[in-house]
């Protein structure tokens, strides 16, 4: 039997499906929410029900999803303003600041996210949370060579960063070729400062708080689908 959660991410999927028009570029996240999105949309296009879709993909596991049920792709720098971009996150604030990356795409995911006109952000209603950090740690991605300096300033900044490994215990490496520190805090009370500070040390590429990106949160729970809006 399917596990509710993959059920309600389903549902969350389905839902965005109803702002994809004929014609669309849209921006294609990660993760299986997102994935289940990709997924529904290729089935639609097969169906002949969507026409002239195309997608941009926010990770290479995205990318082959999207190659097999049959999503056209295109690039940021064919269409740098994809009309539409939806992603799953980990943690959704009331204020629709997320926590993304713990499937370690999310350099790729802000830059579409950023680049997109509109971006909704599809969770089922466990990922919604009073307070980011509370159940998620947040990850940061960097050049190898800065691991030593970002931990340092990470712990100053009240952070317990550990690099993310593979089981072997080899180092995860994202598709842009960097590391991730997964850093705990105890809180986050105001995630839009503490964004600038982790941005500001050398050697960042990219940190999951997504400030101010999204529009709109598609949240389906057990009592169904609802909006919440920025
Ligand atoms: C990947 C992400 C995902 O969107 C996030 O981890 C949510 O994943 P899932 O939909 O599997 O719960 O940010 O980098």
């Amino acid at each position: 039997m399917e596990p509710d959660g993959a059920v309600l991410k389903r549902r969350a999927a389905e839902a965005a499906l109803g702002q994809v028009a004929d014609g669309m570029v849209l921006g294609l996240g990660s993760g299986s929410t997102a994935e289940a999105f990709v997924a529904a949309l290729g089935a639609r296009i097969a169906a002949g029900e969507l026409r002239d879709i195309c997608g941009v993909a926010t990770s290479e596991r995205t990318t082959v999803l999207a190659q097999r049920v049959g999503v056209p792709l295109t690039t940021l720098e064919r269409q740098p303003q994809p009309d539409l971009a939806i992603d799953g996150a980990d943690e959704v604030d009331p204020l629709l600041t997320l926590i993304k990356g713990r499937g370690g795409a999310l350099l790729r995911e802000k830059v579409v996210a950023a680049s997109a006109a509109r971006f909704i952000v599809i969770v089922d209603g466990s990922k919604l949370v009073t307070r980011l950090g509370q159940r998620t740690a947040l990850p940061v991605e960097l050049v190898a060579f800065a691991t030593p300096l970002v931990t340092r300033r990470l712990q100053q900044l009240g952070g317990n960063p550990a690099l993310r490994r593979h089981a072997d215990g080899s180092p995860f490496i994202t598709d842009e070729g960097h590391v991730i520190l997964d850093t705990r805090f105890a809180a986050i009370d105001a995630p839009d400062v503490l964004a600038s500070q982790i941005a500001a040390i050398p050697g960042v590429a990219a940190h999951g708080l997504f400030v101010g990106l999204a529009g709109a949160a598609i949240v389906a729970s057990h009592d169904g689908i609802t909006w919440r809006r920025r």
